[in-house]
This record gives structure tokens, C-alpha cells and sequence, in this order.
């Protein structure tokens, strides 16, 4: 997969969600250029640091307005939240001891899984906050 681009199409009508979005793309991006550009093990370890530091603030923002505004799906998306988090920690853990490299196919899936995850649990989610800020 090429780099991320955010675009109109990924917005879910929140600012702080999209402006979340956008910095999440920027961090996988960066995280991409250090693996395809050979960095060093610990430059790769510190920006899936920085990845992982993010993402769990982001999704700690948006389970704080799914519990605040009654959303339906918060269980179900907060596991979708976590299921992630304990899959980059334990790639980056097997990284650092050696066990596994991280490749193309590790920032690939990553890039994946954010536009999916948008477009399919984040839209969701703020086609319902939008709707209920203007009530
Ligand atoms: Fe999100
Ligand atoms: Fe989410």
C-alpha cells in the first residue's frame, strides 16, 4: 500500500475525530518511511511508540463521547479499540526481542485497518454524535 492520504470521504463530521484521524495517517506514514528506508531498530521502536501513544489517547477521546452521549456501540467499539492496541504492542514487543522484523506487510496492515476502521465503527459513531448535537 501506497502512503496515507486523508480526503473528504474519510470525514465522520467531528473535528476532534478527523484531526485525530489525520495525525494517526501521519504517524503510520512516518512509521513507514523509517521500516522502507532501513532505519535503525530503535528509530523503528520509537515511532510505533509514538503510534501507539496516540492511538490510545484517540480512542481514549472517543470512548469518553460514547460513554457520555449513551452510544449503543460503545462495548463493541471500544473492544475493536483494544483488539488493536494488544496487536501493535505485541508486534512491537516481538520486535524488540528480536523475534520478528517489521516489514511492509506490518505498516500495509496498519493502514488498512485505520481507513477501514473509519469508514466502517468511526463514521458510525459520528453520524450519531452529529446527530445528537443537533438536537
Ligand atoms: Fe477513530
Ligand atoms: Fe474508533
Amino acid at each position: 500500500m501506497a502512503l496515507l492520504h486523508w480526503s473528504p470521504n474519510l470525514s465522520v463530521g467531528i473535528d476532534f475525530m478527523d484531526n485525530d484521524h489525520k495525525q494517526l495517517m501521519l504517524l503510520i506514514n512516518d512509521l513507514h518511511h523509517a521500516v522502507g528506508g532501513g532505519s535503525a531498530t530503535e528509530i523503528v521502536t520509537e515511532k510505533m511508540d509514538k503510534l501507539i501513544d496516540f492511538a490510545q489517547r484517540h480512542f481514549t477521546r472517543e470512548e469518553k463521547e460514547m460513554e457520555k452521549s449513551n452510544y449503543h456501540w460503545f462495548e463493541h467499539h471500544k473492544r475493536i479499540h483494544e483488539a488493536l492496541i494488544e496487536e501493535i504492542v505485541e508486534l512491537r514487543q516481538e520486535f524488540v526481542t528480536g523475534g520478528i522484523e517489521i516489514g511492509p506487510e506490518t505498516t500495509d496492515f496498519l493502514e488498512s485497518w485505520i481507513v477501514s476502521h473509519i469508514l466502517e465503527s468511526d463514521k458510525h459513531l459520528g453520524g450519531f454524535l452529529q446527530g445528537r448535537s443537533s438536537r
